[in-house]
């Protein structure tokens, strides 16, 4: 039996912390819930991390849709949660369920996320929430902005944005999101955020406050190249254990090692 959005809730207020990560398909589902993830996230960050563009935009519905499909075949127990991607819920109210309809109806998501607290935004997750879809808010840096933003920068640093953050925060709680994903912003912040809510916060960048944490999947298991944002931690080297395997498998070709005699039929 899968954990429900009361579930969630409870862990929040019974003290138990949410463990959340990304997954893109149907194997790292089924580890990522053998391992007791508690919510896993079927994120448009697919975009940079699978897809390997440089920001999140471009991804569409219908990869979503797909995406969370092969991960829905692999979660038992984790509650599974996909991302609206960029103008699926930008253009009104409409659309926003429409496409959220279709995440949770041919994907098979429990809930959805979408970004940001602006008026539009808070109407959207009504709407959702009216209809029986649970919504998770994300607020703080959120990279479908990206270009308003002016690049991936730690945002609520100053008193202004710290209290937009806040207020964005109660709003989005009061129209109904079942929880916060709070991106990029310093760790005091993130826990008056916290504080404030009755709902849970799942951080990412945002400190040992939230109610919870997420990581990317290639993040948490360093399958990335190159350097790593400083809110990171690699709990394994795989990008580095991966390249090895693939160039033993490469030399034994070539060397005419593989397949052995107890690789062969006979
Ligand atoms: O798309 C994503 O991976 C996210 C992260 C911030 C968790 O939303």
């Amino acid at each position: 039996m899968s954990l429900t959005i009361r579930d969630i809730l409870a862990m929040k207020s019974d003290g138990n912390k949410i463990a959340a990560v990304t997954a893109y398909d149907y194997p790292s589902a089924r580890l990522a819930d053998a391992a007791g993830i508690d919510l896993i996230l079927v994120g448009d960050s697919l975009g940079t991390v699978v897809q390997g563009r440089n920001t999140t935009l471009p991804v569409t519905m219908d990869q979503m849709v797909y995406h969370t499909q092969m991960v829905a075949r692999g979660v038992g127990r984790a509650l599974l949660m996909t991302d609206m991607p960029f103008m699926s819920y930008q253009q009104g109210t409409g659309a926003a369920m429409e496409n959220a309809g279709r995440l949770i109806a041919e994907g098979g998501a429990a809930a959805v996320k979408l970004e940001g607290g602006s008026d539009a935004a808070l109407e959207r997750v009504a709407a959702l929430v009216t209809a029986g879809i649970p919504v998770m808010g994300h607020i703080g840096l959120t990279p479908q902005s990206v270009h308003a933003m002016g690049g991936y920068r730690v945002q609520g640093k100053g008193q202004g944005e710290a209290e937009r953050i806040l207020t964005e925060a109660r709003a989005l709680e009061s129209v109904g999101a079942f929880s916060l994903l709070l991106e990029g912003i310093p760790e005091k912040l993130a826990k008056e955020v916290t504080e404030l809510l009755s709902i849970p916060t799942v951080g990412i960048g945002a400190g040992i406050h939230c109610d919870g944490q997420i990581l990317v999947w290639h993040d948490l298991l360093g399958l990335g190249e190159g350097k790593y944002p400083k809110f990171v931690k690699p709990y394994a080297h795989l990008g580095r254990t991966i390249r090895r395997a693939l160039k033993s498998y490469a030399d034994e070709v070539k060397d005419n090692t593989f397949p052995g005699p107890e690789h062969t039929y006979h």
